[in-house]
């Protein structure tokens, strides 16, 4: 199998799981330590327990899912208790997701975890689900704020989970903002905020938490995955890129890996089919790659063609 690295940090191959409500309690989390996900990434904590939104929360259809869980988690203390019991089992990097409400927040949690067994921090910027739906990584000063604030803390790697950009002028503020601090990855995209599902024969909203509103993830997302990973890699060279975002085939992680991801993450298709997801996907990847003759990651890392 391929294997990667992003900042400084070994894995065995390209593919992980992402931040999805299944990568949240210890039973979870221990199945996905015996699985061919190359880390283990745990989703988003905050300073305290949240019991998220009400059910129907995470809604699945044939090419797309709709989630507003709401951030729904045990607060930080206890994953460092996790991240403990974790690290004993496993040599896969451990990831922590961190949410927070305000910059004092993520910096209290971003701490704590900077002196645990975790390998790498990965902020999310982009719950669009909570505070209205105020997205933090659609605020370039907040962001520069909050890269600030965390930088300094302790030695491990942190990255931003950024939401997808639809509005390229803001993209290139956020890069260009990117450069000027010390982020260690980038981690894009996230769900599309503000979707909506209808059921019209009961002419109703078909979730229940937000009202209906959530967030868009799936298949539906990958061209939008694509973009926002492309553009990051012209625009950030310094910095990996781990792509997320409608994947779950060998051929997904082939195409991400040519825009300029170093890494991929798995999401709806790992609540889909489970942990089973993970062989099949490298399988089905390392089979391109031998078919194609490559020998190492670098070798179409990045290295996306124009039409001629
Ligand atoms: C939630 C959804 C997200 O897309 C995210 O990045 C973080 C949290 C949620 O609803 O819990």
């Amino acid at each position: 199998m391929l294997n990667t690295s992003v900042a400084g940090i070994n894995f065995k191959s390209c593919v992980m799981n992402a931040a999805v409500p299944k990568a949240l309690d210890l039973e979870s989390l221990k199945v996905l330590t015996n699985s061919q996900s190359s880390a283990v990434l745990i989703k988003s904590c905050t300073v305290d327990a949240r019991p998220g939104n009400e059910e129907p929360r995470y809604i699945e259809e044939a090419n797309l899912t709709l989630n507003s869980i709401g951030l729904a988690n045990f607060g930080y203390k206890v994953y460092l208790d996790y991240v403990k019991e974790l690290s004993e089992l496993t040599d896969k990097p451990l990831f922590i997701s961190v949410s927070g409400f305000n910059v004092d927040e993520y910096v209290e949690i971003v701490k704590a975890f900077q002196a645990s067994d975790v390998a790498l921090i990965e902020l999310n910027l982009s719950c669009p689900n909570v505070n209205y739906g105020v997205v933090m990584g659609y605020d370039v000063q907040l962001i520069k704020e909050l890269l600030t604030a965390v930088s300094g803390l302790g030695e491990k790697p942190i990255g931003v989970k950024l939401p997808p950009y639809l509005n390229v002028n803001l993209q290139k503020e956020v890069a260009d903002c990117l450069n000027q601090t010390e982020v260690d990855f980038i981690t894009t995209i996230n769900t599309l905020g503000g979707g909506l599902l209808i059921d019209a024969e009961k002419e109703m909203v078909k979730m229940k938490a937000g009202n209906g509103f959530g967030g868009v993830a799936g298949d539906a997302v990958k061209p939008i995955a694509l973009g926002n990973v492309r553009r990051f890699f012209q625009w950030c060279p310094q910095i990996p890129i781990i792509g997320v975002g409608g994947i779950s085939s060998g051929v997904d992680v082939f195409e991400f890996i040519l825009a300029g991801a170093s890494l991929v993450q798995i999401g709806s298709c790992f609540m889909r089919e489970d942990i089973d997801c993970f062989q099949r996907i490298n399988q089905e990847f390392q089979q391109i790659v031998d078919q194609k003759g490559y020998r190492s990651l670098d070798d179409f890392k990045g290295k996306l063609q124009l039409y001629s």
